[in-house]
């Protein structure tokens, strides 16, 4: 007999005399109830054993963490909360755990103690919850791109161009450690290096999909990115996932309206799709901020946020608009900002971001029009030759969520802009060619995947929404 999904069994609208189901204990009551999971769902089926036929030995070994094979019949539970129950006519089991040594005991852990057990945490319902919820947004990335003729492209995982400019690149060799050879001024010689010059780990896929862009029309990437940042944050990984659109003939205004369009599908549809595990999610949350003091509290339920988000406009605010705002804003009663801006140009720092989408204008915000000179050298200057097309989108308890801009699309622009930066034109021949052949008007944007778990889980650390989180001195698994 083939093994039945624990969701199908509970989405049963019926009885079912035979049936066989796969999964992990995580309780034995009583000798009598089994609380099976499957990690098809959050709920687990309650399987009723008739423990005075059912030998001793077998009894024993029905511990937390044990994977069994249950055959048995759905019949309708006496008990409350659930409709069905198996009971039970043979348990097997498949392979036994150690109850006492078994790390997932059933009690609440922290984050930390789950961290640490990453290989077993998606035993919890927390964590099943979270990485459904996680592979459910995936596929909706994909259907919301696909549903608009979009094609997605693969750019590569090492490439020879930082296409932030930003330096933060881990660096892919295949030179020996010892013997490494140099040349004559004593410097490591790539030319000896497997590729025949020096690479890295993407930082970002978009170069490689501007190029794809000037063919295809509209493409989109979706994969992993790596940034050697020393950033012990909660909203930082040196290993994430990214989706990057790009769009050619869309100006800037267009790029927002994609990526405002974007994110409120890929939310609704994980509310359509992920109702059982965001309920919980929205539970542990309220149940979170309870143990807050009253004005650390957000006020707003996580299936409200996400309610929020879908049926309002993001506010579109320029950089000069926001910097005055910050200016005259005072965030606290005693408290000011740590970092004043004393003048325009200065970044934004992540107080100034949450104060602006948090206190002032309670709602996701997009920034656009930056200095030229705190971003990368890939966006279209405007004509007041000191900001570009840039835009950063701001979300509620994350920051920012999404970078992109215009790209500039004159090539004696952007050749001035390469050479003011010391950048090797020579580097970005193939970039470049964009621009000298047939160029056009385009604009993309990067989602950070994780930033987007985080909001849609309610969760507050990055490393707790992706499977096996790669930070400073952490790759354990
Ligand atoms: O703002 P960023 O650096 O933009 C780019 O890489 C552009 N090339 C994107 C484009 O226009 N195609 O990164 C984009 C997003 C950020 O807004 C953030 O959400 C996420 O990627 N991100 C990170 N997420 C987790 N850990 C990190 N270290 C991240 N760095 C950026
Ligand atoms: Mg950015």
């Amino acid at each position: 007999m083939k093994h039945t999904k624990v969701k199908d069994l509970l989405n049963s609208t019926n009885t079912i005399d035979e049936v066989s189901v796969k999964g992990w204990v995580r309780t034995f009551r009583n000798n009598q109830f089994i609380a099976l999971n499957d990690g098809s769902v959050i709920h687990n089926i309650q399987c009723v054993v008739d423990f005075e036929n059912t030998p001793e030995e077998t009894l024993k070994r029905i511990t937390t963490g044990a994977a069994v094979a249950i055959k048995g019949s759905l019949v309708e539970s006496q008990g409350k909360g659930q409709k069905y129950e198996i009971k039970v006519s043979q348990v097997e089991i498949l392979g036994d755990s150690d109850a006492e040594k078994f790390p997932m005991q059933p009690k609440k852990h922290s984050l930390e103690f789950l961290r640490e057990n990453a290989h077993l945490r998606t035993r919890t319902n927390l964590f099943g919850a979270i990485m459904r919820v996680r592979s459910v947004l995936s596929f909706a990335i994909h259907q919301y791109f696909q549903e608009k003729g979009f094609v997605y492209v693969n750019t590569p995982i090492i490439t020879g161009s930082d296409a932030e400019g930003a330096g933060e690149m881990f660096k892919v060799t295949a030179l020996p450690f010892d013997n490494t050879p140099r040349t004559e001024e004593g410097k490591v010689d790539y030319k000896e290096d497997f590729f025949g010059k020096e690479t890295n780990l993407t930082v970002s896929g978009q170069l490689e999909a501007e190029t794809y862009a000037m063919s295809l029309g509209q493409v989109y990437t979706f994969g992993p990115t790596f940034r050697a940042e020393n950033s012990n944050t909660s909203r930082h990984l040196a290993e994430f996932w990214m989706v990057e659109p790009e769009v050619a003939f869309n100006d800037l205004d267009a790029n927002m309206d994609l990526a405002e369009d974007f994110i409120q599908y890929v939310i609704k549809y994980a509310m359509e799709r992920c109702e059982d595990d965001l309920k919980f999610l929205d539970e542990r949350l309220a149940a979170e901020e309870k143990q807050k003091p009253q004005n650390e509290r957000s006020g707003m339920g996580l299936l409200e946020k996400l309610q929020f988000v879908l049926e309002n406009n993001f506010k579109r605010v320029s950089y000069t608009e926001a910097i005055d705002i910050l200016k005259n804003s005072k965030p606290n009663k005693n408290k000011k900002f740590n970092y004043i801006i004393e003048e325009w140009g200065a970044d934004l720092q992540s107080e100034h971001e949450r104060y602006l989408v948090e206190k002032h204008f309670k709602s996701p915000v997009i920034l656009f029009d930056y200095p030229a000179k705190i971003k990368a050298f890939y966006m279209r200057l405007n004509d007041d030759n000191k900001t570009v097309r840039a835009m950063d989108i701001l979300f509620p308890g994350i920051g920012e969520i999404v970078g992109g801009s215009q790209r500039e699309e004159r090539l004696d622009v952007l050749q001035q802009k390469i050479a003011e930066l010391g950048i090797d034109e020579e580097e970005l021949w193939w970039y470049l060619d964009t621009r000298r052949f047939g160029t056009a008007v385009h604009s993309g944007f990067g989602l950070g995947f994780e930033r987007l778990v985080l909001f849609v889980t309610g969760m507050s650390n990055i490393r707790d929404v992706i499977p096996f989180p790669r930070t400073p001195q952490n790759a354990e698994f």
